[in-house]
């Protein structure tokens, strides 16, 4: 048996302008998703969820056409198992074990669909165990790449390498295209917002492009987002959080802009800015989910607890560590 972990993100800046090529900076922070996988002789595979933030169901199958038997909403099930089941397909590619079958748990610290990042963390814990259980040792690169493999076929096609390389590698990353690297950062004192809902990224992306098609300005917006995400770039090589905190709140005005926040962010948002953060901004997709402020005092966290809208609030360091094992 293996567990393996890895970390959820943040966006510091550049989500939706990423899609069009610009840079962006997402940053792994400490809250973790955690796989667990066993080997077993008959080939199938078992899923049990703990809390994906969602409640936990246990789903046994050999392959996708053997439906599976649940007392759950088949979107739910096919959310939580669509991203295992791709990590497993990784893990034995990777292993040379086409027919190996698991008994996988995952428990997760990442409310799914929010902009922390859910599946890719899942994904990359997933194939660092179930390689590791058969065996098999890989980098972080292999696991990132491994892992944007499964998100890409989940998601038809549609992924950036943001979310799976930052899983992945842990620490703050600058993604441009193809292109991802790990860069350095000072502490961040991020603080979580959490309005308890999720965003349909698919559609926040699809509503972006329409804009940027039809209006100049709205693609002057996204380069505009581009153009912070390289001073934010500077402001990270110095270490001055307080330029940070700016362009934070520069890039959530630009992402509102593009119609992608919603009153619930903008009220979390406006209550951190009011408590004295630095900065904040939404982060992911939007539409719903989470925002991430840059406070190191207790303010934030606690005027967030009061703002209407918000259901969770908690603070999140910057997790210097990627994908790793916890138990082998
Ligand atoms: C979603 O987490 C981030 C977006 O930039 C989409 C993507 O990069 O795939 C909105």
């Amino acid at each position: 048996m293996v567990v393996s972990s890895a970390p959820g993100k943040v966006y510091l800046f550049g989500e939706h302008a990423v899609v069009y090529g610009e840079p962006a900076v997402p940053c792994a922070i400490e809250r973790r998703a955690r796989v667990t996988a066993e080997a077993r002789d008959d080939g199938r595979i078992r899923v049990h969820a703990e809390d994906l933030s969602l409640n936990g169901f246990t789903v046994e199958y050999s392959d996708e056409t053997d439906a599976p038997d649940v007392d759950a909403s088949e979107s739910l099930v096919e959310a939580g198992i669509s991203y295992i089941d791709a990590a497993v397909e990784q893990a034995r590619e990777a292993a040379g074990e086409p027919d190996a079958g698991f008994d996988i748990t995952v428990e997760s610290e990442i409310p799914l669909g929010a902009g922390l990042g859910s599946s890719a963390a899942v994904t990359a814990a997933g194939i660092d165990a179930g390689t590791r259980e058969l065996g098999v040792e890989l980098t972080a690169e292999e696991v990132a790449e491994r892992a944007y493999q499964a998100e890409l076929e989940v998601q038809d096609g549609e992924a950036s390498r943001a979310d799976t390389f930052c899983s992945a590698t842990g620490g703050a990353v600058r993604v441009e295209g193809d292109d991802c690297r790990s860069i350095e950062a000072p502490d961040l004192p991020f603080v979580i917002g959490f309005d308890g809902g999720a965003g349909d990224t698919g559609k926040l992306v699809a509503g972006v492009r329409a804009l940027r098609e039809e209006y100049d300005f709205a693609a002057d917006t996204v380069g505009n987002i581009g153009d912070i995400v390289r001073s934010g770039e500077e402001a990270l090589a110095e270490g001055n959080v307080e330029e940070l905190g700016k362009l934070m709140n520069f890039n959530h005005g630009l992402l509102e802009a593009l119609g992608v926040s919603s009153r619930s962010l903008d009220q979390m948002v406006w209550a951190a800015r009011d408590a004295g953060a630095l900065g904040a901004k939404l982060t992911g997709a939007g539409g719903g989910g989470c925002i991430v402020a840059l406070d190191p005092t207790d303010a934030t966290e606690t005027a967030l607890g009061y703002t209407p809208g918000c259901e969770d609030a908690f603070r999140a360091e910057l997790d210097t560590d990627g994908v790793r094992v916890e138990e082998a």
